[in-house]
């Protein structure tokens, strides 16, 4: 899986490189450009590797990873602007709106949200009718049903007079974490007409347990190691699964959802080995 991944990160740095070229030059192809470098490219690895499970080649599904990454690195600069998280380090450094101001974060996190949908338009991905649903079916996981909603359900919660319940607290994820996610996993399968199902359950336990695991690194990670602050979760009084479980709960969690994930791979026996250790590093990485 690590060698696959090293591809992936390549392939889409170099998509995602060239795409902002094409931007006219400035702070804000700058600032995009800036947003977009880094990472762990798990939501590319996903897209790539479910279009491989479908008979994709890399070449078609490269535009979708790198659609994927560009709506999450946007999501990325918004979440931490002042009205949102509020933080200073992304990626191990300062974030958009400080690098440049609060204005060109709000401007580059909205430019890269179009370019995610325009690459999506590429006819590299398949027939127009394979693109008009993968762009619907991203619609629906980035906007108001799916990601801003999440994003809209976690700023709320901050300031709820009761403490989030484990449903409340699963919508949120499911929500700002999980619609894309799952996106990126069943990508391949709408790409070439065949049914997403098993990568959606996949996706699905995969998705929470990602936020799971984020949750619990920003109690017990390393700026060093995840690139960002620490210890902010709990000041802010965000609703997570480390606020409702504690951390030992949330461990127990998160790793019964990736024994779930990894259940739901069956239908593609060894095919998905790839996905099956990316559930595991998803739960172990410290970073
Ligand atoms: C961080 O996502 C934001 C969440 C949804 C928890 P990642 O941990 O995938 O961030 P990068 O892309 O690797 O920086
Ligand atoms: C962010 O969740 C989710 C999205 C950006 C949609 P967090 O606020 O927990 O992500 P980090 O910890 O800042 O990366
Ligand atoms: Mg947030
Ligand atoms: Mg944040
Ligand atoms: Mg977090």
């Amino acid at each position: 899986m690590q060698d696959r991944l090293e591809v992936v990160k390549a392939m889409v740095a170099e998509a995602l490189a060239d795409a902002v070229a094409r931007m006219p030059r400035g702070e804000l192809a700058d600032a995009m450009g800036y947003a977009t470098v880094g990472g762990k490219r798990i939501r590319a690895f996903l897209v790539m590797e479910s279009a491989r499970l479908n008979g994709i080649d890399d070449q078609a599904a490269l535009p979708v990873a790198a659609a994927v990454e560009a709506l999450h690195a946007y999501s990325l600069v918004h979440d931490d602007l002042p009205a949102m998280d509020d933080d200073d380090l992304r990626r191990g450094m300062p974030t958009v709106h400080l690098q440049w101001s609060e204005a060109t974060a709000i401007l580059a996190g909205d430019a890269l949200q179009a370019l995610a949908f325009e690459l999506l338009t590429d006819e590299v991905i398949g027939d127009s009718g394979a693109r008009v649903s993968l762009i619907a079916a991203f619609a629906q996981a980035v906007g108001a049903s799916g990601m801003v909603r999440g994003q809209a359900l976690d700023i709320q919660a901050e300031t709820a007079i009761e403490a989030a319940d484990e449903k409340t607290i699963i919508r949120i994820q499911e929500a700002k974490t999980g619609a894309l996610i799952e996106f990126a996993a069943t990508a391949g399968a709408i790409i070439a007409g065949a049914d997403p199902e098993p990568l959606r359950d996949y996706a699905r336990n995969l998705g929470l347990a990602f936020q799971i695991a984020d949750d619990i690194l920003d109690v017990t990670g390393d700026e060093a190691a995840t690139g960002k602050r620490v210890g902010k979760d709990d000041a802010a009084g965000k609703a997570t699964f480390v606020s409702l479980l504690g951390l030992d709960g949330a461990r127990a969690k998160a790793d019964k959802l990736i024994g779930r994930a990894e259940a739901a791979l069956a239908p593609y026996g060894d095919a998905a080995g790839n996905l099956r250790e990316l559930a595991r590093f998803v739960i172990e990485r410290d970073t």
